[in-house]
């Protein structure tokens, strides 16, 4: 069966970098014989976490993504760097997806073994590679594997003209190579027994 990743950019806003750089790491998976969906956060709106709002019942958005994350074999995130980490949105969203299923089964387990692949872009000259490297922790005390490739995109105003459109082809390759890591070890992974 074909390997199954879940896209999303960290950031909501029209004109986000990283919104436009995530389909350069979709690209890359689909190319390496990936199925990808990409969906946009703005599609989920979630309220900051509160366990009062957990207690009076799961947000739908929030069931809507643990649904997906368990129909998918693992991730791609374009992050923006907010103060040196990620936003709170991605933070947001992925501690929303870790709360105990509708069943009672743990949230946290829909991560386990998963495999993501990780880029940033920002207008400064280190593209946000500081947020990568807190993602990158985050994600894996999440119980995920990611890739050690990563490419951190600076200058993105000068880069990011279009959707998909990354000015630069020695990263847009990098960006390819990233996404072709997930889906190689993914299919690793696959093929091997239990
Ligand atoms: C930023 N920005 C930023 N950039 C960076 O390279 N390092 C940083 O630490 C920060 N910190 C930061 C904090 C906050 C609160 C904001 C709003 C912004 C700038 C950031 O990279 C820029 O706004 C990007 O355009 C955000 O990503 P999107 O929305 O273009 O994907």
């Amino acid at each position: 069966s074909p390997v199954r990743l879940l896209a999303f950019a960290g950031s909501l806003r029209a004109g986000s970098y990283n919104r436009r750089l995530i389909p350069v790491l979709v690209e890359g998976a689909r190319a390496a014989g990936a199925e990808v969906t990409l969906i946009e956060l703005r599609d989920y709106p979630l309220p900051i976490y509160d366990g009062d709002i957990e207690a009076e019942g799961m947000p739908e958005q929030a069931r809507r993504l643990q649904a997906l994350l368990a129909e998918h074999d693992g991730l791609l995130i374009s992050t923006p760097e907010y103060n040196g980490s990620m936003p709170a949105l991605v933070k947001n969203t992925l501690d929303w997806i870790s709360r105990p299923l509708a069943d009672g089964r743990s949230g946290t387990a829909l991560f386990a073994d998963k495999v993501a692949g990780i880029v940033s872009a920002s207008p400064g000259p280190l593209g946000g590679l500081r947020s990568l490297l807190v993602l990158r922790d985050a994600l894996a005390k999440l119980g995920l594997i990611v890739v050690p490739q990563q490419v951190a995109v600076g200058q993105a105003a000068d880069k990011l003209i279009d959707f998909g459109q990354l000015n630069d082809e020695r990263q847009r390759d990098a960006v390819h190579r990233v996404a072709a890591a997930v889906v190689r070890h993914l299919k690793v992974y696959q093929g091997a027994p239990a």
